[in-house]
């Protein structure tokens, strides 16, 4: 297996594909919607905190992991610690997979969708109503079947010219589109409501809400990094030797985080200027604020036009990197053909897709809540793995083809992802697991549990080359 296996073509095609992987509607439609729902700029500042100190860190993780093994999620947790235990673990990365496409492709059905009608002009009149009239039902089925059938097509063909070729007009057309409306939208009467909202954090809130916005934050910093699922594992599993990881990783992470925050400055001055306010339309926020815009720009029918086909783009070249999970998943471990395993997920999504296209309800559940979960506990699990599992051995990997600079990070980092990450993400993940459970504990009690937790991880797992 391990000599047919596919690899990056160029040096770049990594970067690129990784960056096409995190940039995409967690940026420009999901951050938005949990900003909205939570406070805005205090969700911001945590959201920002958390992509700095897990999210680079623990993308470094999955690297590692990926790199080292070169094989899929499964794959590699098994055969780097010849354990039934941790092969068992990686299944549930498959699942993640099969419940973020599931939904996304519904999202990027309204994406075509919308791209569709900005020819015509459908949503020009009243943004609000157009949107509540799609986005559940029997159309929202169609368009998310279309949208799953071009991501499958892209993997089922292979990812690198394509992918690896749009992706460099892609990013940099997403940026100048982005500077353009938030330039735009600032000029709105009514847009420095908006721009407070994003902007000046609520202290108050923040100490008060602290607690309720941490899984939302946490779980949107790891959505839009593509963190805790096992594409990044997966992509750096057909990467040389020869790359700096934590140089690629710095600047996955940077031009991703910038794209949020760009959007952030489009949607929320114009919500606010059309009087609509943060928080109304939920996970419709980023597409009636938007629509609103192009109504009223002078052009808005072709900016629209070129805004929804490079959003449609940026949210392929992410469910790729979703279905590519599981693909990878059955050709490494079952020897199945590239094209059969694609065929067959794609079977399963049409299914699990079309669920999401018709419940309001489950949707917002799999897309919020589950996630969040799932991105949690699953980086978790990949960090003790690195931290406790591979230990010393990670640091052999991190350093490969990172100079110096690896040779400085490598120990601080290995204490970071062995011991104080799993930390913070066990906590979040209890503190928003736990009352779902309808157990409801005090702060105090939960960091004992979480500290519980990840000593009884640690002693369980610990090899001669651990980090402690
Ligand atoms: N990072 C992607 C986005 O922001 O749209 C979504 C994503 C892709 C999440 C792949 C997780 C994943 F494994």
């Amino acid at each position: 297996m391990a000599d047919t296996r596919e690899s990056w073509q160029t040096r770049l095609g990594f970067i690129l594909a990784a960056v096409g992987s995190a940039v995409g509607l967690g940026n420009i439609w999901r951050f938005p919607w949990m900003a909205s729902e939570n406070g805005g700029a205090a969700f911001l500042v945590v959201y920002l905190g958390i992509v700095l100190l897990v999210g680079v860190p623990g993308l470094l993780g999955e690297f590692v992991i990926g790199r080292r093994s070169k094989r899929n999620p499964v794959g590699a947790l098994s055969s780097l610690s010849d354990s039934k235990g941790w092969s068992a673990f990686g299944h549930v990365f498959v699942v993640t997979a099969v419940l973020l496409l599931s939904f996304y492709s519904v999202v990027g059905g309204w994406i075509l969708r919308y791209f569709g009608a900005s020819f015509t002009g459908a949503y020009f009149g009243n943004p609000g109503a157009y949107f509540s009239s799609i986005n559940y039902g029997f159309e929202a089925v169609a368009f998310h079947v279309l949208f799953l059938f071009l991501t499958a097509a892209i993997v089922g063909f292979g990812v690198k010219g394509g992918i690896e070729r749009a992706t460099k007009v892609m990013m940099p057309a997403i940026v100048v589109l982005l500077v353009g409306l938030a330039a735009w939208g600032l000029t709105l009467d009514g847009a420095s409501a908006g721009l407070a909202f994003y902007l000046s954090p609520d202290l108050g809130y923040l100490q008060t809400h602290f607690l309720d916005i941490l899984p939302a934050a946490a779980g949107q910093a790891l959505f839009t990094l593509s963190l805790g699922a096992g594409t990044m594992v997966t992509y750096a599993s057909y990467l040389g030797e020869d790359r700096s990881l934590p140089v690629d990783g710095t600047f996955i992470a940077g031009l991703n985080t910038l794209v949020g925050v760009l959007a952030g400055f489009v949607v929320f001055p114009i919500l606010f200027a059309l009087g609509s306010g943060a928080g109304q339309p939920g996970a419709g926020a980023v597409f009636v604020s938007l629509a609103g815009a192009f109504a009223a720009l002078p052009y808005g029918q072709v900016v629209a036009v070129v805004f929804f086909g490079v959003v449609a783009l940026a949210a392929l070249s992410s469910s790729i990197s979703m279905l590519e999970i599981p693909v990878s998943f059955l050709v490494d471990e079952y020897g199945v053909s590239r094209r059969k395993a694609t065929v067959a997920f794609t079977g399963l999504f049409l299914v699990t897709g079309s669920v999401n296209a018709l419940s309001a309800q489950v949707f917002g559940f799999v897309a919020g809540t589950l996630v969040n979960l799932l991105l949690t506990g699953g980086l978790a699990g990949f960090l003790l793995f690195t931290g406790w599992v591979l230990g010393t051995d990670a640091v052999a990997e991190l350093r490969s083809g990172a100079g110096d600079l690896g040779q400085r990070l490598a120990t601080p980092w290995l204490y970071a992802v062995g011991v104080v990450l799993p930390l913070f993400l066990v906590f979040t993940l209890l503190s928003s697991l736990l009352p779902l459970l309808g157990v409801q504990l005090g702060t105090g009690a939960v960091v004992a549990l979480a500290v519980g937790v990840v000593v009884v991880c640690g002693v369980t797992l610990r090899r001669p080359q651990s980090v402690l």
